[in-house]
């Protein structure tokens, strides 16, 4: 984990969120009372079952004071159909509570909300972050899944760890919104959509993820053995990239030029084939090496070639030319990225 780049990774996250996020009642407001409402009332349940019922609650206590001061059945009434009632009584014994002690202000402080009944570790670190701009993680199960993925852990220490050094930007709020999004949107528990993930050249399961099935669902895998041959083909310091169609094995994520090819066959031939879109030829390529690598139940075996071939200026839609120290760029599968790597090492010390 010591080699991930936090930055890049913030970065990405709070771009795509600027442009992905939903228009969410809560998030409109900064008042730190509406957003306890919520981030209460989104535990364990799902933002299209609250939505009606925040704006029922908050238009009955549109305050702290006015909560604390209706009657516990009032309260009860208006979270009543929404489950697990004891979020409501704690709502309302902290709110009284919050008015004795807190002068009828929420506390901007970790440990004083801690005390309070009903705030965890969760709810504590999502009002700091989104209401007071406090630099604290907050991990429910969708961030939780999503770090998983992402660094490929299961173990809560190394995912407090990372949430806690990712928290440390100047937009903790919309970074943890960021990640919690990504998880009910995109990085969901059963065919997550890794093409349209904003870090998915980060992610440690990306190959694994793609065509993933529940664990009840999931068959017994029998492997393959399969020839995938990977094309280079290089001009002028770039290399050639082209993406994969919306659907199927590694939708939409951008790849070197390539193909499964039956046992017997050439991968030469099947190669010069997938290079016949760009309408050129030149001399024969240079083998680099072979990569293994697995995809779903295929056990890959990938010879990588390298053309140095002379291009024409227009390519085919979906192909694109790169640096390959532009390659983190490009949500990849790890084939590629390997396939890369190897060329790089070969161009530092060509033969
Ligand atoms: N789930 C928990 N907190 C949330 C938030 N602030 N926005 C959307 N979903 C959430």
């Amino acid at each position: 984990m010591a080699e991930v780049n936090l930055s890049l990774l913030r970065r990405r996250l709070l771009n795509w969120y600027r442009r992905n996020r939903r228009d969410l009642p809560w998030r409109r407001s900064r008042d730190p009372y509406a957003i306890w409402i919520s981030e209460t009332m989104l535990q364990q349940t799902q933002v299209k079952t609250v939505l009606p019922y925040y704006a029922r609650f908050v238009a009955a206590f549109p305050t702290l004071q006015t909560l604390a001061s209706a009657p516990l059945p009032r309260v009860l009434g208006l979270w009543s159909g929404l489950g697990y009632y004891r979020r409501a009584e704690n709502l309302h014994k902290a709110a009284r509570r919050i008015v004795a002690q807190h002068g009828g202000t929420l506390p901007r402080d970790y440990d004083l909300l801690r005390a309070l009944p009903g705030i965890g570790a969760y709810t504590a670190g999502a009002l700091l972050s989104i209401a007071f701009d406090e630099k604290y993680p907050a991990v429910d199960g969708n961030v939780r899944r999503v770090f998983n993925r992402l660094f490929h852990t299961n173990g809560e220490a190394a995912v407090r760890k990372i949430a806690g050094k990712l928290a440390q930007t100047s937009q903790p709020g919309n970074l943890n919104q960021a990640l919690m999004e990504l998880g009910a949107t995109v990085c969901t528990p059963k065919e997550p959509r890794c093409g349209d993930c904003p870090v998915t050249s980060h992610c440690r399961s990306r190959d694994r993820l793609g065509q993933r099935q529940s664990a009840q669902q999931r068959p017994r895998v029998n492997f393959r053995d399969v020839t995938w041959p990977l094309a280079i083909v290089n001009y002028h310091g770039k290399i050639l990239l082209r993406r994969r169609q919306a659907d199927g094995l590694l939708a939409k994520l951008w790849e070197l030029p390539g193909v499964e090819i039956a046992p017997m066959a050439k991968p030469e031939a099947a190669i010069r084939k997938e290079l016949k879109p760009l309408a050129v030829a030149g001399p024969p390529p240079t083998r680099l090496g072979e990569l293994r690598h697995s995809i779903t139940n295929r056990r890959i075996h990938a010879p990588v070639l390298l053309y140095r071939w002379p291009l024409t200026k227009s390519l085919p839609a979906g192909w694109r030319w790169i640096l390959p120290s532009q390659l983190h760029r490009y949500a990849t599968s790890s084939m590629t990225s390997k396939a890369v790597k190897l060329f790089i090492e070969h161009e530092k010390s060509p033969i």
